[in-house]
């Protein structure tokens, strides 16, 4: 038996990195997975019990689509952007992405999904934020802080009013993950100090565990929230960070 058997997982940005790796994970304890993504040619090779397609978690239609072949019983909300830089460097249209990619496209997907979970009496939804938030600050995380922070809020308030009505929500607090898009950023620190190794162990000495995640470690939260196992858990960040935020 399956820790996830009879339910029906939607999952945003799982191309790569986190979001794929969970939807690969919730499909090994049984779900059946809805992978999606907005480059849905990152969708592939994924394992049986997975099905895929593009979803782009900044449009309305696209939402109400995918959340209407889903019908998910667990929703992750993966998709999210880093912005590098302070409040000085922040302009009004990184601003603006930021929070339509990292917040209202969990507003779009929650308001989509939420009547049928009501309707079934039942649903885990699970919010990508992050140890760069409310929990802690980072350097040069300004606008990326800020929206993580926001996903916070959203995740209490949305527990709080469906509590009664068999809906679950929390959200995931990583420190810094293998990914794609890690390595992206880690070359381009490497590039403004003049070395790859330096930005590299500035990445990877926030962590005192002395190493980053992988997304597999963030995977099993995922698969426990999204679990009958985290029944009794709702309203909650739920931090992941290699001793980052408890120093
Ligand atoms: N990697 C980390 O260190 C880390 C730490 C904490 C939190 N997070 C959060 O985890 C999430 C995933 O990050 P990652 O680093 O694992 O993956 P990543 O950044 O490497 O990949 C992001 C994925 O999102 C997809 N995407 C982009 N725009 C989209 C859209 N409009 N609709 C749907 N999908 C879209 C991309 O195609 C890509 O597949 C993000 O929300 C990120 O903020 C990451």
């Amino acid at each position: 038996m399956g820790r996830l058997d009879g339910k029906r997982a939607l999952v945003t940005a799982a191309g790569q990195g986190i979001g794929r790796a969970s939807a690969i994970a919730m499909a090994a304890e049984g779900a059946k997975v809805f992978a999606t993504d907005v480059n849905a040619d990152l969708l592939t090779d994924m394992p049986d019990g997975v099905e895929s397609f593009a979803l782009n978690a900044l449009d309305d239609a696209s939402v109400a689509e995918g959340v209407a072949r889903a019908k998910p019983d667990v929703l992750f909300n993966c998709a999210g952007f880093v912005h590098h830089g302070t409040v000085l460097d922040a302009t009004d249209a990184e601003w603006d992405f930021a929070f339509d990619l990292n917040v209202r496209s969990m507003l779009r997907t929650i308001r989509a999904a939420l009547p049928g979970m009501v309707e079934r009496g039942a649903g885990s939804i699970i919010n990508m934020s992050s140890a760069c938030s409310s929990v802690i600050g980072a350097p040069n995380r300004f606008i990326y802080g800020t929206t993580k922070a926001a996903v916070i809020g959203m995740t209490k308030s949305v527990a709080l009013d469906f509590i009664n009505q068999g809906i679950r929500c929390n959200c995931i607090c990583p420190g810094t993950v293998e990914s794609p898009s890690w390595h992206d950023r880690v070359k381009a620190l490497g590039e403004e100090l003049g070395s790859y190794d330096e930005a590299l162990k500035q990445f990877v000495s926030r962590q005192p565990m002395g190493r980053v995640a992988t997304a597999d470690e963030i995977a099993a939260l995922v698969v426990y929230l999204a679990s009958d196992d985290s029944g009794f858990t709702t309203g909650h960040p739920h931090i992941i960070d290699g001793g980052w935020s408890g120093q």
